[in-house]
């Protein structure tokens, strides 16, 4: 298989390149709009086509690139059923799989961090968005987030095997991977005994919103994609990324 692990230092997102082989299809998840060039030239360079991009979920903290890349490769877009982005072409049920030629992703409904959050399990590996980070959890108190909900779909993970490999949505201290064996035992968030204690762990986080969310979760309901009706707001874009490169992280 091929797979890569590309990383978005401005947002602390990781994105996931997925083929079977050279030659063949690829799947992404989770593109950055500002890195799309990148990833098309990274897709060039392994030989391979790229027929699906996938969002985790509503992202609040980077502008997606699931609009950019399907107008310039022609992709199939793909989020979770429960998202109200307006212009994905696929939508993913608890349960479905997701395919390109020679990979079959499975789905998972973990809603918490936001409603519409999925997770993507694929043989040895689960791509957890941010429902799952490494030594955390998404956070629950914006875009219809919830704790208990979040508890439950956690418990959910925690079922797989332990050597589960766990690549997450967003890592801001260098980190790449983990296990659901080393989560289980290291993850501070994964020590609540029942979803009550969960919730008032994750009430008591108070974090500030993230910088970006008022411009980042607009554009995404569009794919990314600043339209006409939308281009006021490429300048507040702008300035937003620059708040975020002076110091951020979101999605803890
Ligand atoms: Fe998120």
């Amino acid at each position: 298989m091929i797979f890569r692990q590309l990383f978005d230092s401005v947002s602390g997102t990781y994105s996931y390149v997925l083929a079977n082989r050279h030659g063949g299809e690829a799947l992404i998840i989770d593109p950055v709009l500002d890195k799309v060039e990148r990833y098309i030239k990274l897709m060039e360079e392994l030989d391979v086509r790229l027929v699906k991009a996938v969002d985790t979920h509503l992202h609040a903290d980077h502008i997606t690139g699931l609009g950019a890349l399907r107008d310039r490769t022609r992709c199939v877009t793909v989020m979770g059923e429960q998202s109200k982005v307006d212009v994905v072409s696929m939508r993913v049920a608890n349960g479905d799989r997701l395919t390109v030629e020679g990979l079959s992703l499975e789905a998972l409904y973990t809603p918490g961090h936001t409603d519409d959050s999925y997770c993507f399990a694929l043989g040895d590996r689960i791509f957890t968005g941010d429902t799952l980070l490494i030594r955390g959890t998404g956070r629950t108190d914006f875009q219809n987030g919830d704790s208990r909900a979040q508890y439950e779909s956690l418990q959910r993970l925690m079922r797989l095997s332990d050597e589960t490999l766990v690549f997450p949505g967003h890592d801001y201290k260098g980190d790449t991977v983990s296990t659901i064996g080393e989560e289980k035992r290291f993850n501070p968030r994964l020590k609540a005994r029942d979803a009550k204690e969960y919730a008032a762990l994750m009430a008591n986080l108070h974090l500030p919103d993230p910088k970006m969310m008022d411009v980042a979760v607009p554009a995404n309901m569009h794919q990314g994609l600043i339209r006409k009706r939308w281009r006021g707001a490429a300048g507040p874009i702008r300035r937003a990324k620059r708040r975020v490169l002076s110091g951020g992280w979101m999605s803890r």
